[in-house]
């Protein structure tokens, strides 16, 4: 039977690499993500998860190894995906309202550009604003939004694709505590039917929401159990526990006896 195209994996990844030129950015990834499992993948700065969630989404070429999502390679599954990335990379100067830009998701999952927006499309994006709460925003260019309203609006439009799978590059990334949880709660609901992979530091808020951590650091060093050792967290960031441990609650880092060598 090809594994490849096991219907209960939303995400299979065997002995991926992605390489800049001559920056390695992941290598020898293997990571099996069931169908329905919400997993937080966590790892410093510059360890490789914006790059995972691009290979996710055929958005880099992984320079070995294989990606398959939901069966299918990453360019076939790419009308089934959320993405909401990482909101540095977002062009705030277009000239485009919070409506235009959630509406923009329905694109994914239809014909394309010259598609005629109808009803139904309306009707979704309608639904995901006041989800968000940011109905009221609508008319707003998303470049007067503030970095919390954008995330929103950016969460909104992957919603709007209506999704089997959503993928998050650190969503809640100054966003206020209220905002955060609200956004929280609505994964875990969405979740009840659809894959979340969702990037976070925010260990702290997203712990009791996930039901697995990926810890990688150009390597994977661990997937399973959302609850971490002081020594898997201290030898996938390199640094003494305490440097990361406010936000990292007791249930997910166990054991705190471990002290570490210096960054
Ligand atoms: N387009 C690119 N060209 C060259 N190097 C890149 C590119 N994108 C990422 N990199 C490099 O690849 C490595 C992994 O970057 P990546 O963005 O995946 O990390 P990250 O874990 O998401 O970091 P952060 O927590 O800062 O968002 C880093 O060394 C980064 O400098
Ligand atoms: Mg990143």
């Amino acid at each position: 039977m090809n594994i490849d195209a096991q219907p209960d994996y939303a995400v299979l990844i065997k002995d991926l690499s992605v390489d800049y030129g001559k920056i390695a950015a992941l290598q020898a990834i293997d990571l099996q993500i069931p169908q329905g499992d919400f997993v937080g993948i966590i790892g410093p700065n510059g360890s490789g998860k914006s790059s995972l969630l691009k290979a996710i989404l055929g958005l880099v070429r992984p320079t070995k190894g294989t990606v398959s999502v939901l069966g299918m390679s990453p360019g076939e599954a790419r009308s089934s995906i959320g993405y909401v990335p990482q909101a540095a990379n977002i062009d705030r100067d277009f000239p485009i309202t919070v409506g235009e830009a959630v509406l923009m998701g329905r694109l994914v999952k239809r014909a394309g550009l010259f598609h005629r927006y109808d009803q139904e499309d309306h009707k979704v994006v309608d639904h995901y604003l006041q989800r968000l709460e940011i109905a009221d925003l609508v008319d707003r260019q998303i470049g007067q939004l503030s970095g919390g309203q954008l995330k929103r609006v950016l969460i909104a439009r992957a919603l709007a694709v209506e999704p089997r799978m959503l993928l998050l590059d650190e969503p809640t990334a100054g966003v206020d505590t209220y905002s955060s949880s609200h956004i929280y709660e609505l994964l875990r609901e969405l979740n009840r039917d659809i894959t979340i992979i969702i990037v976070t530091h925010d260990t702290l808020a997203v712990s009791a929401y996930l039901k697995s951590i990926a810890c990688i650091n150009q390597s994977l060093y661990y997937h399973g159990d959302p609850s971490l050792s002081s020594e898997l967290i201290m030898k996938v960031y390199g640094c003494p526990v305490e440097l990361i441990a406010h936000g990292v609650p007791h249930r997910v880092l166990g054991d705190h006896s471990h002290g570490g060598p210096s960054c």
